[in-house]
């Protein structure tokens, strides 16, 4: 409802012209489109743009990298629907690491919680950037740029990161290569490796969590 003096008007009238919010409808009976549609506003509640889930730490020891993303996606948070927002909190065990990788469709910030963590991204002409962060630094890697986090603090790390798109992708470097069915010629050639000494080796090592 907007206010105009002592008139009233209606603007959400039959929730044509909200666009404030839109709490995805995640049902399976609802229709599909790019994105979610929206819960019917009548049962949106203060409940729905409230997030929860980061609470509790994320199980470092699942993963073969003692490092854990947990992630607000739309998919967990519907509130992020059309919001153009992402939040992680990513959990570090003791040298733990996120491997690298890439998000096509966001950029992302890195806030360091607890601990302190060494991050960096490769940009489009090959440079690495990276430093190590204390509690309370941000790093930022910039849309599409691959990254990694490694935790080289004496103790646990915790970061919270967001990034700007509800549906960021999360593309592991090591998986796309090495777990995508790419006809061993290739990754020979490319790499300058052997599949019977090294191809093989390195398909079978990968952490898969991350696959
Ligand atoms: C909205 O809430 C009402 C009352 O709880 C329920 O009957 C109705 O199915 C709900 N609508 C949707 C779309 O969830
Ligand atoms: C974390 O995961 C490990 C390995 O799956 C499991 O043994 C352990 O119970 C889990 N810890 C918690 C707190 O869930």
């Amino acid at each position: 409802m907007v206010s105009f003096g002592i008139f009233s008007l209606s603007v959400c009238l039959n929730h044509i012209l909200c666009n404030d919010f839109c709490v995805a409808d995640l049902s399976p009976s609802a229709p599909r489109v790019n994105g979610f549609p929206c819960k019917d506003r009548a049962n949106v509640t203060s409940k729905d743009f409230l997030f929860t889930d980061f609470r509790t730490a994320g199980n470092v020891s699942v993963t073969g990298t003692n490092a854990y993303p947990s992630f607000g996606t739309v998919l967990e948070y519907p509130a992020l629907n059309t919001l153009g927002i992402t939040h992680v909190r990513l959990d570090f065990g003791i040298g733990g690491v996120v491997p690298p990788h890439t998000h096509p469709f966001a950029s992302e910030t890195l806030f360091v919680v607890k601990g302190s963590i060494y991050t960096g991204f490769i940009s489009f002409d090959g440079v690495l950037y990276a430093e190590t962060l204390q509690q309370g630094d941000i790093y930022i890697f910039p849309k599409g740029t691959l990254h990694f986090q490694i935790n080289v603090g004496t103790g646990p790390a915790i970061s919270f990161n967001s990034l700007n798109s509800q549906a960021p992708g999360f593309l592991v470097a090591a998986n796309q290569l090495l777990l995508s069915n790419i006809p061993a010629a290739v990754l020979e050639s490319s790499l300058g490796i052997s599949k019977a000494k090294d191809l093989n080796l390195l398909e079978a090592s990968v952490p898969p969590f991350w696959g």
